[in-house]
């Protein structure tokens, strides 16, 4: 079994800036944890694998700092094409460099550059989880939490502080969506495509699957695999991935 990555890298980390002022110079995947940039950690358990076998990874068209790292890991499965405005445009533009390369039914694999702590096994239990399935899915996490909607509130839009809460909402069937997300190639290629043209902006690949009428699969994920979106993240992404290096299992 082969598969290929796309590593959607062109975000410019709006709220991690805002949520600390020592980080507003720096985009988040390009920030170091133990001594390497947080991309390079999203890359590295798929560069370890011989499955993959490309990356595709979607930058900034402004973006200085791809050329050094691609350079360091030099990696003949690298390459890097131009982002776009929305995630889904640089999932789908990142795509287009995969035409000719990978057949209607391979597998891409979608990888956020902001998630350094996906592990060796995690990847592995999705692949394995899904080699066989007609869709593709995605890992996910059931929530844990007591979820709570809060009141609509006019001109507060921008504050999470002082909300007010609406409902309690059953979190039984509930689950966070992680990356990656897993599909064939020719199915998700139409299904950004027919969301551009659309002008409709899925949140995940699984999405705009979904508005094909498919049906995702959820495979358990790890609640380690943190998305960095605030300073905290960052953190806790380091007291991860130092966790790891120092366990026996490496
Ligand atoms: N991303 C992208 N192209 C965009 C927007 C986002 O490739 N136009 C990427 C980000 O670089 C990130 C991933 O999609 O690896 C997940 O997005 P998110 O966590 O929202 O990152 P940002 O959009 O950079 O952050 P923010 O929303 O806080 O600005
Ligand atoms: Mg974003």
């Amino acid at each position: 079994m082969r598969y290929f990555v796309v590593v959607p890298a062109a975000g410019s980390g709006r709220r991690l800036a805002s949520s600390s002022a020592g980080l507003a110079d720096v985009r988040k995947q390009y920030l170091e944890i133990a001594g390497r940039t947080v991309l390079e950690h999203a890359l590295a358990p798929f560069l370890a694998d011989a499955r993959c076998a490309r990356v595709v990874v979607a930058i900034a068209p402004d973006d200085a700092r791809w050329p050094v790292i691609e350079r360091s890991l030099a990696d003949p499965r690298l390459c890097a094409v131009a982002g776009g405005v929305e995630r889904a445009d640089s999932v789908r533009l990142a795509l287009a460099a995969l035409h000719g390369t990978a057949s209607a039914e391979a597998w891409v694999l979608v990888h956020d550059a902001a998630r350094p702590c996906l592990s060796a096994a995690e990847l592995s239990g999705l692949v394995t989880a899904l080699q066989l399935h007609d869709v593709g899915g995605l890992l996910a996490l059931p929530l844990a939490d007591t979820v709570k909607r809060a009141a609509p509130r006019a001109g507060r839009v921008s504050s999470n502080a002082l909300a007010q809460v609406d409902a309690t909402l059953d979190r039984e069937d509930l689950w966070r969506a992680l990356t990656p997300q897993m599909f064939r190639f020719a199915a998700l290629t139409e299904a950004l495509s027919l969301t551009s043209l659309a002008g409709r902006v899925p949140t995940d690949e699984a999405q705009a699957i979904e508005w094909l009428g498919l049906q995702p699969q959820l495979v358990a994920g790890d609640a380690r695999n943190i998305k960095i979106t605030t300073a905290v993240d960052l953190e806790l992404a380091a007291a991860l991935l130092a966790a790891r290096n120092s366990s026996p299992a490496g």
